[in-house]
């Protein structure tokens, strides 16, 4: 079955370079890119997208770090989507990432991850929608 999810290329990997070859892993996974922005987030938005997060005691660090710099967003299109493009990023800590997988080769450390993947379909709605409104996806 095809459908969706939602990542976010994050700060370090932008800053980092390694933008392009994340696009490129992603496409040669066999994702298709139904929509894409580069932009940097504002506190209230970095807040407001892991609201869910906001009693855990690394929230604070992880919106000071999401808003750090430019990041790239987009929604995916793809066989099981969300659980293949979880398989595809790795584990949330890149200490426990998988060979081959995006963290793996791009993070730096568990908030400087490189990559977030939307953890269910019901989310990967809600964050898609988050950034992109309906003219933006292709
Ligand atoms: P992400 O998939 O974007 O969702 C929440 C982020 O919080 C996660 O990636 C990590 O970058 C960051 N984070 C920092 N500490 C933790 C932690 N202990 N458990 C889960 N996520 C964490």
């Amino acid at each position: 079955m095809t459908n969706k999810t939602f990542t976010m290329i994050k700060p370090d990997a932008v800053a980092n370079g390694h933008t392009g070859n994340i696009i490129n892993d992603i496409i040669a996974a066999g994702f298709k890119i139904e929509a894409m922005k580069y932009l940097q987030l504002t506190q209230a938005q970095a807040e407001a997208f892991y609201a869910v997060h906001s009693e855990r005691p690394f929230f604070r660090d992880l919106v000071n770090f999401m808003i750090s710099g430019p990041i790239v967003a987009a929604i995916l299109e793809g066989e099981n989507a969300v659980e293949n493009f979880r398989n595809l990023i790795g584990a949330t800590n890149p200490a426990n990432a998988a060979e081959g997988t995006i963290r793996k080769k791009y993070a730096v450390s568990i908030d400087a991850n490189a990559i977030h993947g939307s953890d269910s379909d019901e989310n990967a709605a809600i964050e898609g929608n988050f950034f992109f409104s309906s003219f933006e996806r292709f």
